[in-house]
């Protein structure tokens, strides 16, 4: 039992289960941020703003976000310990590295990808979630922290809209390889479930990036 715990196994389930966590908030944070598309003007501005003052003051919301802020910790350190580790299982490189023929770009690359996801996931924390926080956000007209003026003016910048635009390309790649390796771990991609987990993951990654990237993109063009 207690091997268990220290096993490879284990942290490639723990890996998996944040990983999985994770993409539910996704859904959840995309379906939240669409709002700021969905209407415009001053509408958009209330209504996002009383969404964020539920977010960040509903006690069962406080749970989700302590569980999303464990997850990304957990599922950084325990992926970046897995590839040291497969790495030093394999100090000599194969004799035929495994290229497109045998696995995907994306898998082959899962370290890279998540370092720039992580890079993304700091420099977005610290523009909205640290400024809605600790920074010095003002009112809006109904008493809510404006956050809605603080994201709309940071899709003014058209490098800032180039970076989330690049970003969420990064992070279909690192979903797509993702989703269906977590089911992988967690023994659910088997011979009768492998097609729709492919078909499953190969959606998500393509449909969440696109739509979180239309955001910024909507919001840089309504600015010109
Ligand atoms: C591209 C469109 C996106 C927009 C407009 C957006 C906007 C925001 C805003 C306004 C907040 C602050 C709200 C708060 O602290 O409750 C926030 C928080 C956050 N965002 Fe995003 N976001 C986007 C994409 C993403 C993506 C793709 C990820 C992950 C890969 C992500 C991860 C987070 C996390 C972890 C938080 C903190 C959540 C919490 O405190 O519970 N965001 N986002």
């Amino acid at each position: 039992m207690n091997s268990y715990f220290t096993s490879t196994l284990f942290r490639k389930t723990l890996a998996a289960l944040s990983g999985l966590f994770l993409t539910l908030f996704l859904i959840g944070h995309l379906v939240g941020n669409l709002q700021l598309i969905m209407l415009s003007g001053s509408a958009a501005q209330e209504q996002f703003n009383e969404y964020a003052f539920f977010m960040t003051t509903n006690p069962l919301v406080k749970i989700l976000s302590l569980l999303t802020y464990t997850s990304i910790i957990l599922h950084t350190i325990l992926t970046i310990f897995l590839a040291i580790q497969s790495k030093n299982a394999r100090p000599v490189d194969y004799a035929v590295s495994s290229g497109s023929e045998n696995s995907s770009w994306a898998s082959r690359n899962m370290p890279l990808l998540g370092v720039l996801v992580m890079v993304f996931i700091a420099i977005h924390m610290k523009s909205f979630w640290y400024e809605m926080h600790w920074g010095q956000v003002g009112n809006d007209p109904w008493g809510n922290q404006d956050l809605y003026t603080v994201t709309v003016t940071a899709f003014r910048e058209v490098w800032y809209t180039a970076f989330y635009v690049f970003s969420m390309i990064i992070l279909g790649f690192h979903l797509n390889h993702g989703v269906a390796s977590a089911f992988q771990t967690l023994g659910l991609k088997t011979q009768k479930y492998l097609s729709p987990i492919e078909k499953f993951a190969g959606a998500f990654s393509i449909l969440v990036p696109v739509a979180f990237a239309s955001i910024p993109i909507i919001l840089y063009l309504q600015s010109l």
